[in-house]
Order: structure tokens, then C-alpha cells, then sequence
């Protein structure tokens, strides 16, 4: 859960206060939905408040309150909007609805302003894994996406299998570092056909092989996971960016804080001659500043919500046809 303030130049975050619920749901294995939309509400004035002072501003200096209206959980999402909503009409400024998978897409442009249309984004988070075009503000093409599990799921749900923990990106990122990514050739799905994605087959293959080979290094296994769902991600998105003619490569969402996804992002953008940007860790994972940066183009673009704007857990990101 997180809150921020920002003043007219998006760019100028004043302040970005993230309060992780990791702790709360690591002894479940995951996300417990009742668990967090309490905690949510629990926590949304105290952070709030101290998003306020460290950004060294009255409320009443705040210019408009932009919100996640979805897709996610739709308890933690209602906490979210009814807050924004209050202090919106508390503040009397504009509340602004921000799709959740936008504002990941607009990390990168919050930390680098000087990119440009079409910038191709490969979003990779726990509920997503997409390969959108940005042409423009508000104007996104969707040139993949998954078919069964997202990349962060796939990362968690092969985790939870090798008992490494929960979240489970960051335990096999950690994991993979003394392990030998060539161990093990796990099945790189759909490596040459178009843009999307498949995540499930690599799962059961992990679950098959270790059940197979009991005694297998568990370094290995997650460094040869982690190796395939890299290849296939960074394969795919170096290709559209190509297809597209885009300008710049970005990542987005929290699977993009991964190590070797990192480099090897990096390292194929370098390899075609074209801008490759990676946003901060921080950036990549959940965080109010992507919020407020999409709320901001929103609210120039389509000017405030209306009130009786609801939270909807399915919301889908609005995509250019054709
Ligand atoms: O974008 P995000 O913070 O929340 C969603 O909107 O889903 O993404 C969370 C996902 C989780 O699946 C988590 O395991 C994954 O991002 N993640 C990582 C890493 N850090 C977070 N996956 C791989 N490597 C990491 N270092
Ligand atoms: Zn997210």
C-alpha cells in the first residue's frame, strides 16, 4: 500500500511512502484478501499523513488525488478509492481513477521524461505479464500478453514448490545467484511465435523434474526457472520493439526488479542498437509515485472522475484496436 503528493511537475516526486504487507501474508504463502483490505484500512491515514509531511506540504497544497480503481482486490481497492474520494472532496481538488497496469506502464516515463513514442513496455508483474506499444498518453496497443500464468505467478507458485518462500520473485533471484543456469534445459513456450505468452507448462515441468530427481540442487532449479522465463520474456520483447519500430525498450511491474532480467534487458538493447530503460527497483514494484505520474496525464487528458466512479477488480487496460 502506498500514498504520495506531487505538485504540478509530474516529474518532481515530493515524497513516495510504501508500506509493504509482506510480513502479514509471508506466513500464508500469499495474499490473504481479508488480511490485507483490513491492514489497508488500518494503515491509509497513518501513511497518508506521513506522505504529507515528508513532502514538506499542508494537505491544502495538494492539487488532486489520484487512486487505483483497479484491476486488484476489490477490499483493498475500496479502501484506496473511498479514502482518495474523501480527501478529494475534503481538499475540494480533482479525484482522479488510475488503471493499476497504466501506471506501471508510466514508471519509466516518471523517471525519464525524454523518452519517446512508440515505446514499447514489457509489463511484468504478479497478476500481468503484457507487451504493450505506447504510441501516446493514453494510447496503448496490446501486442501480447500471457494465456495462463503470469510471469510474477509463475516466480511465486515455482517458489512455493521449492519451499523457498513467499514473495517468491525476490527468494529465486536470491536462490538462483549459486546455482547453474544451463543445469537444467526447462521448455522455453512459444520462444518464436508472436507475442504472447505461457507460463504454465514451465511450472509442472519444474514440479516434474524435481519430483524425478529428489535430490537435485534447488540452486540449479531456480537458476535454470529463472533462466527460461528471462530467455522467453526478453526473446519476445527485443523482437516487438523491432516490429514496431519503437524507440526505446522499457520494463515495468515487480518481476522487472530481477537481476538477471536486468542484464539481460540491457544487454539485448545494447546488442540492437536500441534505448533500453530500466526503471528503479522501487519503481518497478508497487509504489504511489506511477500512480500519481498516470493520474497526472489522466486528469490533462480527460480532466477529473466523477465521483460515483467505483473500484472495479477486473479493469482492463483501454487498448488502441486494429
Ligand atoms: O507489480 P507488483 O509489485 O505487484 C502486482 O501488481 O502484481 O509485482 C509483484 C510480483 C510478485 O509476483 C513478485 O514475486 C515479483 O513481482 N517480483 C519478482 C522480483 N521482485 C518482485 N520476480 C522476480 N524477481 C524479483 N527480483
Ligand atoms: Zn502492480
Amino acid at each position: 500500500m502506498a500514498e504520495l503528493l506531487f505538485l504540478p511537475h509530474y516529474a518532481d516526486v515530493l515524497s513516495s511512502v510504501v508500506s509493504s504487507q509482506v510480513d502479514l501474508h509471508a506466513r500464508f504463502g500469499g495474499v490473504v484478501p481479508e488480511i490485507a483490505s483490513r491492514a489497508h484500512n488500518e494503515l491509509i491515514i497513518p501513511v497518508t499523513a506521513r506522505a504529507l509531511v515528508e513532502a514538506g506540504i499542508e494537505g491544502e497544497q495538494v492539487q488532486a488525488v489520484a487512486a487505483t480503481t483497479g484491476p486488484g482486490l476489490i477490499g483493498a481497492l475500496l479502501v484506496g478509492v473511498s479514502a482518495a474520494k474523501a480527501l478529494a472532496l475534503t481538499w475540494d481538488v480533482p479525484f482522479v481513477s488510475v488503471n493499476h497496469l497504466e501506471a506501471h506502464l508510466y514508471a519509466a516515463l516518471l523517471e525519464d521524461p525524454q523518452l519517446e513514442f512508440p515505446l514499447v513496455v514489457l509489463l511484468v508483474s504478479g497478476g500481468h505479464t503484457m507487451l504493450v506499444s505506447m504510441e501516446g498518453h493514453g494510447q496503448y496497443r496490446l501486442l501480447g500478453q500471457t494465456l495462463d500464468d503470469a510471469a510474477g505467478e509463475a516466480f511465486d507458485k515455482v517458489a512455493r514448490f521449492l519451499g523457498l518462500g513467499y514473495p517468491g520473485g525476490p527468494a529465486i533471484d536470491a536462490e538462483a545467484l549459486s546455482g547453474d543456469p544451463e543445469a537444467i534445459d526447462f521448455p522455453r513456450a512459444m520462444l518464436n511465435d508472436g507475442f504472447d505468452f505461457s507460463f504454465s507448462g514451465l511450472k509442472t515441468s519444474v514440479v516434474n523434474h524435481v519430483r524425478k530427481h529428489p535430490d537435485v540442487s534447488t540452486a540449479d532449479v531456480a537458476a535454470s526457472f529463472q533462466a527460461a522465463v528471462v530467455d522467453v520474456l526478453v526473446t519476445k520483447a527485443r523482437r516487438a520493439a523491432k516490429e514496431v519500430g519503437a524507440t526505446a525498450l522499457a520494463l515495468g511491474g515487480g518481476v522487472a526488479a530481477n537481476s538477471l532480467l536486468r542484464e539481460q534487458f540491457l544487454g539485448a538493447c545494447a546488442n540492437d542498437g536500441i534505448q533500453g530503460f530500466l526503471p528503479t527497483r522501487s519503481m518497478c514494484t508497487d509504489n504511489a509515485a506511477m500512480i500519481a505520474a498516470a493520474g497526472w496525464y489522466r486528469l490533462e487528458r480527460e480532466g477529473p472522475t466523477r465521483l460515483d466512479h467505483g473500484a472495479d477488480p477486473n479493469l482492463r487496460l483501454p487498448t488502441l484496436l486494429g
